[in-house]
């Protein structure tokens, strides 16, 4: 709550909206997780759109305001509907948009969606797909979404550090024009868990959703910061430090070859593992995501064709016995009606030894599997 937690935030803010190519104008809010991100990104979204249909949410609530259509993925995160809940839309009340093999949405399905109703309207877009690391084509979308007028909102909880790395940050082209960004310092800036980031393009917006005055608070106009204008909570530990010592101790270039290298060893992953006859790799390997299938092959001698192998129980048993050998930890996930094991290189002190040990760790697994 101190003046120092404030400026911290003010300094680390800075750096964060100059890494991740967000406009100098734009807000933040140092929350506990993208989670709350979201939740704080869409309630600035909720009290903007709704502000300009001429209605005040935080005076008079969400009964009775005009309907609010909400927008997302298929493959959204389920955060962000955990967000949405809290904010009085539930998730049948959400729209869904249709997306392509890798979760991105298709943005002729967005346009038909916004094209099919009236009225204040949120996008929710992704930056890295849980699964795959795909990202959606945010230079489309936001242009789709804002000839709506409607407003724009990026979960980019891992994928938003993309644009941190110059040799990645064409997967995010774009996405600067949103309105609102979640991320997290937690994942791939490697700071310890309770850091969450949110940016708000429009600050007045962002503030209204999440300020509260009091008289023993003593408030008195915009500046200086105060901390718990731009997050959920009133008392809390002073994040900023943190981040502001992970970005000071890493510099630019330190946090892109942070990046870079966790997606290098993302693709040295698939590569062992996709020369194996009988392991699929799902997904394009576009960041830090490998998805990983077994597949077990025809086994002529014994009778069986592929199509008698159960894929799935194979995957499963394949994952049970990497988390059983303890060589590396990963867990399972099903990716479009298909079991798969989920690698997400996401530490800064992974190692090329320590992705051939695990691979190795998985090739046994798989091997074990009974046909
Ligand atoms: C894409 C995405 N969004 C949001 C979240 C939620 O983040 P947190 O767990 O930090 O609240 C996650 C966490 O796994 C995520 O992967």
């Amino acid at each position: 709550m101190s003046p120092a937690g404030a400026v911290v935030e003010e300094v680390a803010g800075a750096w964060l909206r100059d890494l991740l190519g967000l406009p100098a104008s734009t807000s933040v809010g140092f929350v506990s997780g993208c989670h709350m991100a979201n939740f704080t990104g869409l309630a600035a979204a909720r009290h903007e759109m709704l502000r300009r249909a001429g209605w005040d949410v935080e005076a008079d609530g969400l009964q009775g305001a005009p309907p609010l259509r909400v927008l997302v993925g298929e493959e959204v995160h389920v955060s962000v509907l955990g967000a949405l809940r809290y904010l009085g839309i539930g998730t049948k009340q959400v729209r869904r948009v249709d997306v392509d093999a890798q979760g991105r949405m298709l943005p002729e399905a967005l346009a038909a969606a916004l094209a099919s109703g009236s009225g204040p309207a949120i996008v929710c877009a992704q930056a890295g797909n849980v699964n795959t690391g795909a990202f959606d084509p945010f230079d489309t979308i936001v242009d789709l979404a804002h000839v709506h007028e409607a407003w724009v909102h990026v979960d980019g909880a891992f994928g938003l550090w993309a644009a941190a790395s110059p040799a990645l940050r064409h997967h995010v082209a774009g996405v600067e024009r949103a309105d609102s960004w979640a991320t997290d310092a937690h994942k791939w800036l490697n700071v310890p868990y309770d850091s969450g980031l949110v940016f708000v393009a429009h600050p007045a917006a962002h503030r209204a959703a999440m300020s509260f005055s009091a008289a023993y608070l003593m408030r008195s106009g915009d500046e200086p910061r105060e901390a718990m204008d731009w997050t959920p909570e009133s008392s809390r530990r002073a994040r900023g430090f943190a981040v502001y010592a992970a970005l000071r101790s890493l510099g630019r270039s330190g946090v892109a070859d942070m990046i870079e290298r966790c997606c290098r060893l993302a693709k040295r992953f698939a590569d062992r593992l996709s020369a194996e006859p009988s392991i699929r790799i799902l997904n394009d390997v576009v960041l830090n995501q490998v998805l990983v299938r077994v597949e077990p092959q025809a086994d002529g001698a014994r009778g069986l064709s592929g199509a008698d192998v159960d894929a799935d129980a194979a995957t499963r048993d394949a994952l049970k016995r990497v988390q059983d050998e303890r060589v590396c930890w990963l867990g399972g996930t099903r990716w479009h009606g298909l079991d798969a094991m989920r690698i997400s290189v996401s530490n800064w002190s992974t190692t090329e030894e320590d992705v051939d040990r695990s691979a190795d760790s998985i090739l046994r697994a798989v091997r074990s599997v009974p046909g």
